[in-house]
């Protein structure tokens, strides 16, 4: 497989590139719309062809860049089963893995940052949204989020990985790229070491998070697979 991780700073989000080098088919997951050009050249440069974008959940920090990649390159747009998204052309579930060639991305229905999330894992790497971010998870204050949920899907789904397997994160605020289950497990502050449901809604209940600046911008948006409203003309 092909692969690279791609970076935007504004919101500290990774895109990940998955390429087929068979098929010469490759898919973006989590793209951000500032980077659409960037991202498309990355694609090309390695002689692929964009035929997906994939979305781990409706982001509210960035719009995604789907539409405009899908307007550039004609790929096609996947979201999270149990989404209603306009313009939308496939939704990954676990019953539906996403075949790229000699590439399948597998989805994991994982709720809890928002109660549609999904993971998706290829190979041995495991493309953990926000649900499980290195050292922290997502927060569980918006969209449908649930604390509980969230404790269940990392532990029982995310951590029944086996502990070799690699965990690329949505984001990561302090430069770090990549982590393990193995780690995850004993290192996470949040969720690692056997903490308690109890003791991991304590400390999301006492995260006394900003309100996302970005989220009445971006959830809508990201509804409509990241186009943005029409300026009236004056
Ligand atoms: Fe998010």
């Amino acid at each position: 497989m092909i692969f690279r991780q791609l970076f935007e700073p504004l919101s500290s989000t990774y895109t990940y590139l998955l390429g087929c080098p068979e098929s010469g088919q490759a898919l973006l997951i989590d793209p951000v719309l500032e980077m659409a050009e960037r991202d498309l050249d990355a694609v090309r440069a390695l002689g692929l062809t964009l035929a997906w974008t994939v979305e781990t959940h409706v982001h509210a920090d960035h719009v995604t860049a789907a539409a405009r990649l899908r307007a550039l390159s004609g790929c096609r747009i996947a979201y999270p089963a149990g989404e209603e998204i306009e313009g939308a052309d496939a939704y990954l579930g676990e019953l539906a893995p996403l075949g790229l060639g000699a590439v399948t991305l597998r989805a994991l229905f994982t709720p809890g940052h928002t109660d549609t999330h999904h993971c998706y894992l290829a190979g041995e790497r495991l493309f953990s949204g926000d649900t499980l971010l290195i050292d922290g998870c997502g927060r569980t204050d918006f969209q449908g989020g649930d604390a509980a949920a969230l404790y269940r899907s990392v532990r029982d789904k995310l951590f029944a990985l086996p502990e070799d397997t690699l965990v690329y994160p949505a984001h990561d605020y302090q430069g770090r790229r990549v982590s393990t289950i193995g780690q995850e497990k004993s290192h996470n502050a949040r969720l690692g070491d056997g903490k308690s449901e109890e003791e991991f809604a304590a400390i999301m209940a006492a995260l006394a998070l900003p309100y996302p600046k970005k989220i009445d911008l971006a959830v809508p948006a990201n509804r409509r697979c990241g186009a943005l409203p029409v300026q009236p003309a004056t």
